[in-house]
C-alpha cells in the first residue's frame, strides 16, 4: 500500500514541477490561492487513490467531502504551500493521508522539488528518503519553532505574535517556510523543535502528525486532542518539555479565544 501511495505522490509532484502558465483565483480571503494545478492534482489524486482503496471516502482541499461513512477516508492536500508555489518559490509538497477508526494509518509527504519523501505506516517507524527519521532531542534554548501568523484569518494574528515574541525569548530562532506540512516534517527529521499555527484543516497536518508520533515527538490542538475532522490549532514539539512549554504559552496567549 505505501509503495503505491508514494508513486501517487511522486507523479502529483512531477505535475507541480511541470506546471507553466496556470490560472489562480483567490478563495474566501485575498491572500488565500487555488491555481488549476491544485484542482488537476487533486482531481488525479482522488482518482488514483480510489483505485488503491476504493473502501475509503475522500477529503481533499479543493472539492467535496464525499462522506458515506466508511471507516477510512483519504486526506489529501494536493499541493500544501500555494502561495509559495503560484510565486514559483519551490517550496511546497503534495500530502496524503489514509485515516481508519484508530487515527492516521498511512501518512506520504512529498517535496517534489528537492525530491524528498516522508512516508509512515503506523507503528512501523517513520521515514524519508528511506532513511529512520526521529526527533531531536534540543533542549528548548537550543530549538527552533515554526509559526504561523493566521494568513487567512488575521483576527488570530496578534495572539499569533504575542507567542511567537514569548518563544522566540526562550528559544534559537524562528522560521516560516509556508507549507505547515513541509514544517511538520522538518520537525519530525530533527530539523527544527517546535510548530504552532493556531487554525489549520486536516490536510495540511494528517500525514506529518503521523511522522511526528512514529519519530518520537508530541502533537495535539491546544485544548484538545488532535482529531481530523474540523479546523483546529496545531502544535508540536520534539520533547515532553518543549510541547508542555508552547501549549502552556499558547493557551496563556489565546486565552478566551475560540478558534473557528
Ligand atoms: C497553507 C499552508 C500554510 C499555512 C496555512 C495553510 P495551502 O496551506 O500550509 O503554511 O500557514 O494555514 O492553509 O493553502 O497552501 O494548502
Ligand atoms: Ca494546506
Ligand atoms: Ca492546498
Amino acid at each position: 500500500m505505501i509503495e503505491k501511495i508514494k508513486q501517487a505522490a511522486r507523479e502529483a509532484g512531477q505535475m507541480m514541477i511541470k506546471a507553466h502558465d496556470f490560472n489562480v483565483h483567490s478563495k474566501g480571503s485575498a491572500a488565500n490561492y487555488v491555481s488549476d494545478i491544485d484542482i488537476a492534482v487533486e482531481k488525479f489524486l482522488r482518482q488514483r487513490l480510489g483505485e488503491i482503496c476504493p473502501d475509503a471516502d475522500f477529503m481533499g482541499e479543493e472539492s467535496d467531502f464525499t462522506n458515506s461513512g466508511k471507516d477510512k477516508v483519504w486526506i489529501v492536500d494536493p499541493i500544501d504551500g500555494t502561495a509559495n508555489f503560484v510565486r514559483g518559490m519551490n517550496m511546497s509538497a503534495v500530502s496524503i493521508a489514509l485515516s481508519d477508526n484508530d487515527g492516521i494509518l498511512y501518512g506520504v509527504v512529498y517535496d517534489p522539488y528537492i525530491d524528498r519523501m516522508f512516508y509512515a505506516h503506523r507503528g512501523h517507524g517513520a521515514y524519508m528518503n528511506g532513511e529512520k527519521i526521529h526527533v531531536s532531542d534540543r533542549d528548548t534554548e537550543h530549538s527552533i519553532i515554526s509559526i504561523a501568523m493566521s494568513v487567512y484569518k488575521k483576527e488570530y494574528a496578534p495572539p499569533c505574535f504575542k507567542l511567537a515574541e514569548r518563544i522566540m525569548m526562550q528559544c534559537e530562532d524562528i522560521r516560516r517556510v509556508g507549507s505547515a506540512a513541509i514544517e511538520l516534517c522538518n520537525l519530525a527529521a530533527g530539523k527544527i523543535e517546535m510548530f504552532f499555527e493556531a487554525r489549520l484543516y486536516p490536510w495540511d497536518y494528517a500525514a506529518a502528525s503521523l511522522f511526528i508520533t512514529e519519530a518520537g515527538g508530541y502533537i495535539s490542538s491546544m485544548d484538545q486532542e488532535l482529531s481530523f475532522n474540523s479546523v483546529i490549532s496545531i502544535i508540536a514539539a520534539n520533547t515532553k518539555e518543549n510541547f508542555e512549554l508552547l501549549k502552556g504559552e499558547a493557551l496563556e496567549c489565546f486565552d478566551g479565544i475560540e478558534i473557528i
